[in-house]
């Protein structure tokens, strides 16, 4: 399908578009089930970004549903594809030199791997939300594992569809056992020990 395709070189560098500003771009993969904490703990975390003036964008699963990907549903096929286009999009993004935060429950390791692939080892930074799912199913912050036992939504994560743990991530969140500001610090701490933002 990339047959009588031509890349285009473009004269504005990855360089040239990190040097205006005065940080670094990378991507901050968070994947869990639903109810780990992803989009709270990235949501608090791109607003400290934002607050030290770090160009930053959030892209999550639930909104990035209702446009982009609002062609896809929860079969394993279009889970992959969803996750495809969101590793497209982040690598877009970062290019461009924003700090691309993706909250997706990316439950295929392969898929995850499949991402990290398309970025240089430093820029692609994977952050586990690991909470039981016995936590995640009584916090149910919207209502959805209820409707899943009730066998109301087919194919849902951890309940009738699986999710493959990560094995090496970056950084471990135990959200179970942290505040959504622990969580937060750690991974400000990572980026800062790691001079990940540094340019
Ligand atoms: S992913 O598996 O393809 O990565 P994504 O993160 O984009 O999932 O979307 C997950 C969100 O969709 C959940 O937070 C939840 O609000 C909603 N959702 C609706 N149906 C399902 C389902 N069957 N499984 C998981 N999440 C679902």
């Amino acid at each position: 399908m990339t047959k009588n395709l031509f890349w285009h070189e473009q004269s504005v560098s990855h360089k040239a578009r990190i040097s205006i500003k005065n940080h670094d771009s990378a991507v901050l993969w968070f994947t869990g089930l639903s109810g780990s904490g992803k989009s709270t703990i990235a949501n608090k975390l791109d607003l400290e970004l934002n607050k030290k003036k770090i160009h930053t964008y959030l892209l999550d699963g639930d909104n990035v549903r209702q446009g982009l990907n609002k062609n896809l549903g929860f079969s394993e096929e279009d889970r992959v594809e969803n996750i495809r286009r969101i590793g497209e999009v982040s690598r877009l993004f970062v290019d461009a030199g924003i700090v691309t935060l993706a909250a997706f429950i990316s439950p295929f390791k392969n898929d995850r791997e499949s991402v990290r692939e398309l970025f240089p080892e430093t820029k692609f930074i994977e952050i586990a939300c690991k909470a039981n799912l016995e936590v995640c199913e009584h916090r149910d912050p919207k209502g959805l594992y209820k409707k899943a036992r009730a066998g109301e939504i087919s194919d849902f994560t951890g309940i009738s569809s699986p999710y493959e743990l990560p094995e090496n991530p970056e950084i471990l969140l135990e959200t179970d056992n942290a505040t959504v500001d622990e969580s937060v610090q750690k991974i400000l701490s990572y980026l800062e020990v790691n001079s990940i933002l540094k340019l």
